[in-house]
């Protein structure tokens, strides 16, 4: 029996390959970084499979040039890369890797908030460059988190993470979302639902978890930021375009606000030379919310299962388009 063929394209976990293995023949891109467009469409040509990644864009060409593909896997709860619509209408599902990703996300959220408000990188730079001489009472001031205020903007599952956490620092939480969760939901993690304004206006951290969207792009732009407290932190790990980066980088030059962290960045990867880079009041990392052992192995297992499935035409444990399967 000849086995259906998979493109993989990055390398993952070898435990995940060797599952995908046993039922299909697989061939893992090796390199860094991504493959081009061209030579994506050349390795996708004869494949019934493709494990994808937020930086390979799945898009109508690349579906025409593959005759034979009846599943898409990608290894990230974001799907933005994928043109799921044009899946959907040639009956391809579609696999993402939601919610074992929540907790780890939200850990990398929070240190990026507290790191920021508290000088964190900056300090750590002043004893390895010499700059550190002396317990100095003005120095290195920074803001507390315990008792601020946090504003999450977009309250999915990994913003309620966020709420999880920002209680055992007894913060007051206000959040955002067009969708306001149950009063049960607002009672047990002690949260408000306020329009964003009203958010932007009264946090001392404002923590972006929404999904980029037509709707979201540059969410938060001059406006935005011209409202917020001129103490305020900043903090995106969801997607880099919600944030407007010549509109953030004025409002860190200007003071309009104190700082941000930043875990995705547009563009990414962010130039070493571009000007948010060098701001002392603005941290960034090569977007690495959920960069751990358990969470990128949870990932790559969940990944793998979603391809099996789809090769095998059974319905995705985790799948963005299950209207497929109702055709
Ligand atoms: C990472 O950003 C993801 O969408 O999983």
């Amino acid at each position: 029996m000849t086995l259906p063929k998979v493109f993989v394209a990055r390398q993952i976990f070898q435990e995940a390959l060797d599952k995908l293995a046993t039922v299909s023949n697989v061939e893992v891109w090796e390199h860094e970084s991504p493959p081009s467009k061209k030579i994506l469409l050349e390795k996708v040509a004869n494949v019934d499979g493709i494990l994808s990644l937020l930086t390979d864009s799945i898009d109508r060409e690349l579906m025409e040039s593959a005759p034979n593909l009846r599943a898409i896997s990608q290894i990230a709860v974001g799907y933005e890369n994928i043109d799921v619509k044009e899946a959907t209408l040639r009956g391809i599902p579609v696999g993402y890797t939601p919610d074992v990703l929540n907790g780890t996300t939200a850990d990398m959220t929070f240190a990026l908030m507290m790191a920021a408000s508290r000088k964190l990188i900056d300090g750590v730079y002043a004893v390895r460059d010499g700059r550190w001489k002396t317990w100095h009472p003005l120095h290195f001031l920074g803001q507390d988190i315990y008792g601020s205020t946090l504003g999450i903007i977009g309250m999915g599952r990994i913003g309620m993470e966020m709420a999880k956490r920002a209680r055992g620092f007894d913060m007051n939480i206000i959040y955002y979302d067009v969708n306001r969760r149950t009063q049960d939901e607002e009672e047990t993690y002690n949260m408000s639902h306020m329009p964003l304004d009203t958010v932007l206006q009264e946090s001392d951290f404002v923590s972006i978890h929404v999904n980029l969207t037509p709707e979201t792009y540059h969410f938060i732009s001059d406006r935005e930021l011209t409202l917020m407290k001129p103490t305020a932190v900043l903090v995106n790990a969801a997607r880099g375009p919600v944030v407007d980066p010549e509109a953030l980088y004025k409002a860190l030059t200007t003071e309009q606000i104190m700082a941000a962290a930043l875990d995705v960045t547009e563009p990414e990867p962010i130039p070493h030379n571009h000007p948010l880079v060098n701001l002392n009041n603005c941290i960034i990392v090569p977007h690495i919310a959920s960069a751990s052992t358990t969470t990128r192995l949870r990932m790559s297992t969940m990944a793998v299962e979603n391809l099996m499935a789809g090769l095998a035409g059974i319905r995705m444990p985790n799948c963005v388009n299950p209207e497929v399967y109702t055709k």
